[in-house]
Parts: C-alpha cells; structure tokens; sequence
C-alpha cells in the first residue's frame, strides 16, 4: 500500500522533528486564535458606534472579549481607541506567530528533503552497474530533482495549510453560528460552490501539470543528448532535424502548460465570482436581519470578515489535495528506488583483505544480459596465475568486456564461480576488494577537472601525489604531450575530457589505473586509438611499470597481445582457442588467421 508507506514516512519526519513541529504548530494554533479574535473587537468598535454596548447582547465571544477591555464603554471614544489597540495588537502577534510557524514548518521539510537526496545519492552509489544500463539518467535525474521537491512539497506546505484548514473554519464557523444561524447558512452555499469548483479545476490543473512535467523532461533529456553528440549531430547535418524535434517537443509543452494556465484561470474566475456571490448573499440576508433587529451593524461587520476568512481554506484544499496526491505518487518513487536491492555482491560486510595476491580463476562461468539473449559468455574457464599477463582477443562482440565486467563484479554470472585468490568474488567485500583493482574500460572516461586530478582519481591527497602523476604518465607514454598543454598537468579538462584525443584519453586512462598501484590490472581495448608504433612504446614501458602485476589484458590486435603469458580466443561467448602467443601462432585456428589477416592490413596500411 503506497499511501500507508508514505503516511508512514510522514510520522517518522515529523517525529523525527518532533520540537520544530511543536514549535510550528503552537505557531499556528495561536496565530489561528489571533486571525479570529480580530474581528470580535472590530464588531465592538462599530457597535459602540450605535449606542451603549451591553455584555449581555453581545453573545459569549464579544462578551468574553469585553472582559478584555478597561473600559467598560461608558466612554465610547476610550472604547474604540483600546478596541483598535487590541485589532492592531493582535494584528502584530500575528505577524510573529506566522513568520515562525512558516520558518519552522518549512525547515522539517526542507531538512527532509536534503536527507532524502543524501540518501537517494548514497544508495545509488550501491546500485549495480546494470541498474544505470536499463534507467535513463534522465529519469534518475528527474527522481533526484522534481519528486524529492514534491515529497517536500507534501512534508512542509501541504500539511502547514492542511493544518491552517483545519484549524481556522471550524473556529470561524462556530463564530458565524453564534452570530447568527440563518445567515450563517446562507452563506454557506457560496463555499459550497468554492468547493465544488475546487474539486472540479485540480484534478484538471494537476492532469496537465503531469504532462506539462513530463514534456519538460524530455526536452531536457533531448538537448542533453544532443548537446553531448554535438559533433555526430554536426556531422550528420542533423540541426534542422533536431531543432524541428524540438519545436514539436516544445509545442506540446506549451499546449499542456496553456491548459494547466485555462484551468487555473477558470478556477481563479469561479473563485471571485463566488467570492462575490458570497457578499451578496451575506449583504442581501444580512441587511434583513438588521432590520429585525436580530443582528448589529457590529456583527454584520464581523460576519463579513469570517466569512472571507473561510475562503482562502476552502481554495487551499483543492491545492493541498494536489499536493498530497503528488507528493504521494513521488514518494512512490522514490521507495520503488529505494528498495532496489543493492547487487549482493555491494552489500558491506564481506571479506576485507588487507593485501592480495592476484590469483584469478573462472570456473564455467556462463552469462546473458537479458533472458532471452545470446550468452555473452559460455562456460568460460580459464586461470591467471598472480604477477601474469592474460590476454583476450576475438572478433566484435565475442564477449571480452564482458570477461572484464565479471571480475569487476560490474555484472553477476548466472552460473559459474570466480574465484580471487581462491575465495568466491561473492564473499569479498566488492568496494574492498576492488581497491586492489584498477580498470581501463573500453571507452575512457574524464571528468570535467584538471589532468592531474584525473590520472590521481584513486588516490589521496598527499605528499608526493605530483611525482606519482609524472611517473605514471611517463608509463604511459603520456608524459610529453601533457607538458606541452598550454598549464600542463593543470590543463583543465572540457566535459569528458573533450580536449584531449582519443589516443590522448585511452592513455590518461591508463596512467590512471597505474597510479592506483593496483594488484591486478585490467585493460580492456585501451590501445586501440593509438597506432601500431605508439601501441609498442607503450606496452614496452607498460610491461616495466606492471612488473608483478596480474593484468587482464583485452585487445582486437594480435600485435597487442604478442608479450601475453597466455591468451584466450573468444567467439560468440566461447573460449575456442588458449594457449601461449607461440603456440596459438603455430595452431590452425582463428587466433592463427586473425594474425594473417591484421598483419596483411598493417603491411597494406
Ligand atoms: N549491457 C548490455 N546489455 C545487453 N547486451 C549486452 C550488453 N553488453 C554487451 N552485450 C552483448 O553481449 C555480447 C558480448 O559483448 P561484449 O561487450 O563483451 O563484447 P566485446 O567482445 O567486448 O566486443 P567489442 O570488441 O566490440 O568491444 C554482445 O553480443 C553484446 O551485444
Ligand atoms: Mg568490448
């Protein structure tokens, strides 16, 4: 059940904040009592005006208020003048006693909502990595940002002005029947409509802002995309094509928000319209009333001021219904996120080595992405013994990353064990474990910072951090082509590293992995936009710098892997050949004719 869960939530942020809510209530009880306890001396005021007020005539509540007064108006303009101290007075406490209910109301909510973002944030961090596969970041973006401001929403203003409804019509009412029972009624109808039309225009109001909301999504979703494929969208001379989508996303947009604008204007119209009604009605009954001398001009005074006290509540509530509904549906959300289980393998608590050796054995281990896919890996077995270098190759799409993606515990075999120094990858405490690791995935990925901060990712600040960056660039054959950037290791870089080469990234990449200092190393294709002779440079010093390691290393070249201690064929999932360079040379097979072939293409090119 959604609304118990969210109504759950609700208790718990409030009890959670148990002393501002106190704080803000208390607020807002009194603030209440000041809003309705004006009007009473104003009625005194005026009825003095008309000739001696008795306590008697003046029913409970302006009997009570003239307990209030010294003057027992005998003194008309004594009467009046402490009647209008008392309204400017309350007028004042007021003003107190709504700044701080607001500030304290809205702060439980504005606190909920920061703990929920932190909360929401860290348990992304936990999610695996396939979770991001399958979810648009766009709708993880939209979680983060528009349903945490309407679970705020729910927290804060819609239980502030539930709480402001509740509060001020049943004491205003009560007022108004003392005043005058008929006329109360009466006035009654106008409401009634208000309320009518209140429960007609926000359903409608709350429809369109839904896909006005989900429109505004897209586009951003869409000029993020196109934004960050600026130069396929460029190349392709896709502009008018883009921007025509647009205008279309667009269109809608303003369609569903001119909708949501017509309904909002409608309901403001009936609003006024009913208001008006109302003072008729009141003016029209009231003015009856006086003549029978049932009522005072006072109470007239008095009754008129209520009975506008009473609209602003009654237009509230179709605004807090909004507001629950939304803020229900939202919170729906973020629970369903929220109680995705963290990939097992994620959670903390494992085995936390302190030092490994970097033995890896796969044991049939078989893996499809989806279930009805091809298998990405079949029965795959294969040992790397620690401080040896095991190569993959095969042709596109053979499943090598994927060999990666499962020693990284980025995906879970179906079946099959992995074992890091003889212990199941399962029983590891991943984040420790993975600090012995580092990666080079097949697309390199930079962060909007400097060089420096990049290739130090993994590391803490400290001492010495600068020489490790130069070295491990210079391992990287990197080295030379940061200094000549216009700050060198301080050279910002644009989003995803955009000012650098593709050779340029796939290195800083690397340099990266090795500053981590890492047990087992695990590249995956990281020399493929570099040329053959570069490739060589860089394995050769690759090979000084990775000494003792266990490295993973996965190529589409032959000539990458040629320093391998073994290697592994793999096609459409399957380990068809294994073996060291020389042998696998030496065997007819794919590895033997992939050789042919990439050496004929090299002598070609
Ligand atoms: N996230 C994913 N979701 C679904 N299928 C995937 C996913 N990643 C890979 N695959 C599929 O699994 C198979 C193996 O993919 P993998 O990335 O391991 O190939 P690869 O050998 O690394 O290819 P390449 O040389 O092009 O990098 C392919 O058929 C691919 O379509
Ligand atoms: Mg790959």
């Amino acid at each position: 059940m959604p609304a118990v869960e969210t109504l759950r939530f609700l208790f718990n942020e409030y009890r959670r904040n148990a002393r501002w809510m106190v704080i803000g209530f208390v607020s807002l009880l009194l603030g209440t009592l000041c809003q309705v306890a004006a009007p009473v001396f104003i009625k005194l005021a005026i009825d003095i005006l008309q000739g001696p007020v008795d306590a008697a005539r003046e029913g409970p509540v302006g009997a009570f208020a003239m307990r209030l007064l010294s003057s027992n108006g005998s003194d008309a303009q004594a009467f009046i003048n402490e009647c209008l101290i008392w309204t400017g007075g309350l007028a004042l406490v007021l003003g107190v006693f709504q700044f701080t209910k607001r500030y304290y109301l809205i702060r439980v909510s504005r606190k909920s909502e920061y703990e929920l973002k932190k909360r929401m944030y860290e348990h992304l961090q936990d999610l695996p990595a396939t979770y991001f596969d399958n979810t648009r970041s766009g709708g993880i973006m939209s979680l983060m940002t528009s349903d945490t401001e309407a679970v705020r929403m729910m927290v804060g203003p819609a239980c502030m002005y539930l709480g402001s409804t509740l509060l001020i019509t049943p004491m205003a009412l009560a007022i108004m029947f003392s005043l005058n029972t008929t006329l109360t009624w009466f006035a009654l109808l106008p409401l009634i409509g208000l309320i009518v039309s209140t429960l007609w225009f926000s359903p409608r109001v709350r429809r369109f802002s839904v896909l006005a909301q989900e429109d505004l999504e897209q586009i951003s979703a869409r000029a993020q995309e196109n934004f960050a494929g600026t130069r396929v969208v460029k190349a392709f001379s896709r502009e008018n094509f883009e921007v025509s989508e647009m205008d279309a996303l667009g269109a809608r947009y303003l369609k569903h928000k001119l909708a949501v604008s017509r309904n909002n204007a409608m309901f403001a119209a009936s609003i006024w319209v009913l208001g008006g009604l109302g003072g008729l009605v009141v003016l029209f009954f009231g003015a009856r009333e006086i003549a029978a001398g049932r009522f005072s001009q006072g109470d007239f005074a008095a009754f008129s001021l209520y009975n506008v006290q009473l609209y602003w509540p009654m237009i509230m509530l179709g605004w807090v219904t909004m507001l629950l509904v939304r803020g229900a549906a939202s919170h729906k959300r973020i629970t369903d996120l929220l109680n995705l289980k963290p990939d097992s393998a994620e959670v903390r608590g494992g085995e936390a080595p302190s030092e490994i050796k970097g033995r890896i054995e796969f044991r049939n281990v078989t893996v499809r992405y989806s279930k009805d896919g091809p298998l990405a890996l079949d029965s795959a077995s294969f040992i790397i013994e620690p401080g040896q270098t095991l190569a993959v190759v095969g042709p596109v799409g053979c499943g090598k990353t994927t060999v990666a993606n499962l020693l990284l515990r980025l995906v879970k075999p179906d079946s099959g064990e992995i074992l890091v120094d003889g212990t199941l990858l399962e029983a590891y405490d991943i984040k420790a474990l993975r600090r012995f690791f580092a990666y080079v995935p097949q697309e390199s990925f930079l962060f909007s910072e400097t060089v420096k901060d990049n290739i130090a990712l993994g590391l803490d600040e400290g001492a010495g951090r600068d020489e490790l960056v130069k070295t491990v660039a210079e391992a990287a054959a990197l080295d030379e082509e940061i200094s000549a950037l216009p700050s060198g290791y301080d050279t910002m870089l644009g989003e995803r590293g955009v000012n650098l080469s593709g050779g340029q990234k796939q290195r800083a990449a690397i340099a990266r992995a090795l500053a981590k200092r890492p047990r087992v190393l695990v590249l995956d294709d990281c020399l493929s936009a570099v040329d053959t002779q570069t490739e060589e440079r860089i394995l050769g010093r690759l090979k000084q710098a990775s000494r003792g390691l266990t490295v993973l290393l996965i190529a589409q070249r032959v000539s990458t892997v040629s320093h391998a201690d073994r290697i592994i064929v793999l096609q459409r999932g399957r380990i068809v050949q294994q073996g060291t360079p020389d042998e696998l040379r030496d065997q007819p097979g794919l590895y033997a004719d992939m050789a042919r072939r990439q050496e004929l293409a090299e002598e070609l090119a």
